[in-house]
């Protein structure tokens, strides 16, 4: 398809996204779609050094929310820049594990910085890219939580260490972002069975683009 397909998966720790992922590559692959499958922070090997800054747990110096903001938009411009833009260029579906809605979400409301300010770093750091469909993973706070938990056990990094408020005001910001935005953004519950769940993932993807 000329211009690609681009995707995002966005939704709290625990939600589930990267297994959906992958088997939603398989199934482009299996229509003979060239897809990449990438991620946020991250993606290029400079911007998964920043993720690496940016998810290390704190060795005494506590990051200041405005030095993260800008870590992870410096991650975005580069990851922008050097991939997505090049792949969709080359006409293909670029699926991306989180994108801008998660600074939106985490930094501008569960951090609580200034809204605008984020809207516009996002914005220069994107140079205005906008995915055509984005999926919100929907799942109560404690419920992914604890899901996480029994992933990574005692090895949650820096962002993954926080407090139940901080994810509950996550998801009310990504159903918010959701609700602003109906015609990119499909809320699913992953509540539910993993089939189920990928079922009206599959769905979602079919309607928005004609397959
Ligand atoms: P992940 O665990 O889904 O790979 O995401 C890494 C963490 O970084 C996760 O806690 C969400 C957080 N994050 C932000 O706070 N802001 C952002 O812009 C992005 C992309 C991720």
């Amino acid at each position: 398809m000329a211009g690609g397909i681009f995707i995002t998966f966005e939704g709290s720790e625990g939600c589930g996204k990267s297994s959906h992922i992958k088997a939603l590559k398989d199934w482009f692959e299996s229509k003979g779609f060239s897809c990449v499958v990438t991620r946020e922070p991250g993606g290029t090997p400079l911007a998964e050094k920043i993720r690496g800054l940016l998810l290390e747990r704190s060795s005494g110096e506590e990051m200041c929310s405005l030095a993260e903001l800008f870590l992870f938009e410096a991650a975005r411009a580069q990851h922008v820049e050097a991939l997505i833009r090049p792949a969709l260029a080359e006409g293909k579906v670029v699926i991306s594990d989180r994108f801008y809605d998660s600074t939106t979400a985490y930094q501008g409301a569960a951090r609580s910085l200034d809204a605008d300010t984020v809207s516009l770093l996002n914005r220069i750091a994107t140079s205005s890219l906008s995915p055509d469909l984005t999926i919100v993973l929907d799942l109560p706070a404690s419920d992914g939580l604890a899901r996480a938990r029994d992933r990574d056990g005692s090895s949650a990094d820096r962002m993954g260490s926080l407090n139940i408020e901080f994810y509950e005001a996550v998801r009310a910001a990504f159903l918010k972002l959701a609700a602003d935005e109906p015609k990119r953004f499909r809320v699913i519950s992953s509540a539910g069975a993993k089939e189920e769940t990928f079922g009206r993932i599959l769905d979602a993807v079919r309607e928005k683009f004609g397959l």
